[in-house]
């Protein structure tokens, strides 16, 4: 009797791991010679190393490994968002892609405005009026046709649309997040039930079926199938009855630009990050070149000196952002100002060693932030040559809209929250902005984004990037401080504690253990309101060193995973 309860239970588990021929045991550091992948999700990553041991390059392992995302990591990973990646070749030529959504052209300034003028509370964010016109596909296909090494496109694709037929088991942090949502995913998809269990549990095989059909169809034809016939019209129809008005004209003019990247000196070494209408390289390059002029190595990692220089430079810096950052198609950015080495000591004139600047005497406004977690993904991936392409990719909020286009099976962005509904009010991450990131028919709305690459002396040096919402540029400044000036492998700069300032509201948010209690009381001291929260970032880096890639996933998500030979 016990042989055969064995043999059963035996049984089951060869099925489960025929159901999930891919090992998704997370690995987060990773020593490797040749090439490798960091990514949330280790079957995500693992399809990415597959696709470099096939002779793809660094390009075509991170669409594969996107578009796997999209499957294993349904709160973030998409088909229905947008994102930005950095490209470095192996001849050091750079590139930026932006295929962040774009307003539909029915949009105005006031959308979500009341009579009264004032924000109606969610609409930006829950259902179909805060679904940007989606840009992933178009994106992830034109850095492919333009850098990618594998003739055949529909390889990228095709391992997804087999782990969306054959499923996968969900991780625990997973099936947190399809719990937590449950209530949202049925009130916009009452006919939906992919996402919906009485409970889901770590090891719950999810099965996506109709996302299967849409990434067999975006395999087999290419950004047409998203873009033109059923699957547009079925996005159009979804976002119509959830209230939004996106319209086939939409989808059909999406366009995904190359753009030039940010590029920034910092010491030896040279900061390549992503222009607007991300605003994470320009803040990344003020942040890295007003803390260049101070003796931070001097100071040390995490004492009363180094930290109140950088939260006194970030609160500037988020000023900035909030008022001259937008889309620099629509308005005029004034990039050059902004990273001007004078205007930025100016900026720090009213720097006081001893004492905090209260945040309204830089620029006035008064607010709190809302609970919504920070889900965006990041990417990072070198390949055998040193091609190297950091991608960070979003739905905006956990799910984005939680509208899941029907017969198709993904969810859509709720990217339209990263406007400024109106002057000085904030969005999801506590971010104001003003006229600059005003919304208008076919606009990019301001993202914190910051895929990243770091070049030494002309050569490759270190790839990264994370989630995180606001806290994205501040994650991505540390990290590169911690190895740059702290001396830190990669694995410990990505672990290290981490603390940002907004500009507003006006206080350091910090993890827990991040300062020891002397340099707590000093920061009190000096006027600073300090608020403990659970995390900030979850970095994916690279690290080339000695002709060894150094990968790092992040604790602070159990799956981010390093995948490498
Ligand atoms: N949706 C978050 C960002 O783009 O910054």
């Amino acid at each position: 009797m016990q042989k055969l309860f064995l043999i059963g239970i035996l049984s089951l588990l060869i099925f489960s791991c025929k159901q999930n021929n891919v090992s998704q045991k997370a690995q987060q550091q990773l020593v490797s010679d040749t090439a490798m992948v960091v990514s949330a999700n280790a079957i995500a990553s693992k399809i990415g190393v597959d696709i470099l041991k096939q002779g793809g390059n660094a390009v075509d392992a991170m669409v594969a490994t996107n578009f796997a995302l999209s499957v294993v990591y349904p709160r973030a990973g998409n088909i229905g968002g947008g994102g930005f990646m950095i490209i470095r070749t192996p001849e050091g030529e750079v590139t930026a892609v932006d295929y962040r959504e774009t307003a539909p052209l029915k949009a105005h300034k006031d959308l979500y405005l009341d009579e009264n003028g004032n924000v109606i509370d969610g609409l930006s964010r829950n259902g179909g009026l805060a679904v940007g016109v989606p840009g992933t596909v178009a994106g992830l296909y034109a850095a492919w046709q333009k850098y990618g090494q594998l003739k055949d496109w529909s390889k990228l694709v095709m391992p997804a649309v087999e782990l969306a037929q054959k499923g996968f088991a969900v991780s625990e942090s997973e099936s947190f997040r399809l719990n937590k949502y449950k209530e949202d995913f049925l009130k916009w998809n009452p006919d939906n039930k992919t996402f919906i269990r009485e409970r889901w549990l770590k090891g719950d095989i999810l099965k996506q079926p109709a996302l299967a059909k849409t990434l067999k169809l975006i395999a087999e034809k290419g950004p047409k199938a998203f873009y033109e016939g059923p699957v547009a019209q079925a996005i159009v129809d979804k976002v119509t009855k959830s209230g939004g008005i996106i319209r086939l004209e939409d989808l059909k003019k999406y366009q995904a630009k190359f753009r030039k990247p940010i590029i920034v000196p910092y010491k030896n070494y040279e900061v390549i990050s992503m222009p607007p209408p991300s605003s994470g390289g320009v803040a990344l390059g003020q942040l890295l070149k007003i803390v260049s002029q101070y003796p931070i190595k001097q100071w040390g990692f995490h004492s009363y000196k180094t930290t109140h220089l950088m939260v006194e430079a970030e609160k500037r810096v988020y000023a900035d952002r909030a008022k001259y950052l937008g889309d620099s198609d629509f308005y005029p950015v004034p990039l050059d100002t902004l990273l001007d080495d004078e205007y930025l000591k100016h900026r720090m004139t009213d720097f006081d060693p001893a004492k905090a600047t209260p945040s309204n005497h830089i620029f006035a406004g008064k607010f709190e932030l809302h609970k919504e977690s920070f889900e965006t993904t990041h990417i990072s991936v070198v390949d055998k040559n040193r091609m190297a392409v950091s991608c960070t990719t979003t739905l905006n909020s956990n799910y984005g809209s939680k509208v899941i286009v029907d017969g198709y099976g993904f969810f859509l962005n709720n990217e339209m929250d990263d406007f400024s509904a109106k002057p000085g009010v904030p969005n999801q991450f506590g971010l104001i902005g003003a006229e600059a990131n005003a919304i208008a028919p076919q606009k990019r709305m301001l993202s914190s984004m910051t895929p990243t690459i770091v070049t030494k002396d002309g050569k490759l040096f270190m790839v990264l990037g994370t989630p995180g919402g606001s806290t994205i540029i501040t994650s991505v400044f540390q990290t590169i401080l911690n190895v740059v000036d702290f001396d830190m492998n990669m694995y410990n700069a990505v672990q290290a504690k981490r603390f940002h300032h907004q500009f507003l509201p006006d206080y350091i948010m910090y993890e827990k253990k991040t300062f020891d209690k002397d340099v707590m009381d000093s920061l009190k001291q000096a006027g600073h309101k300090l608020k403990q929260v659970k995390y900030m970032g979850i970095v994916k880096a690279i690290l080339v060193k000695d002709g060894k890639l150094e990968g790092a996933g992040d604790s602070r998500n159990k799956d981010d995973d390093v995948e490498g030979y």
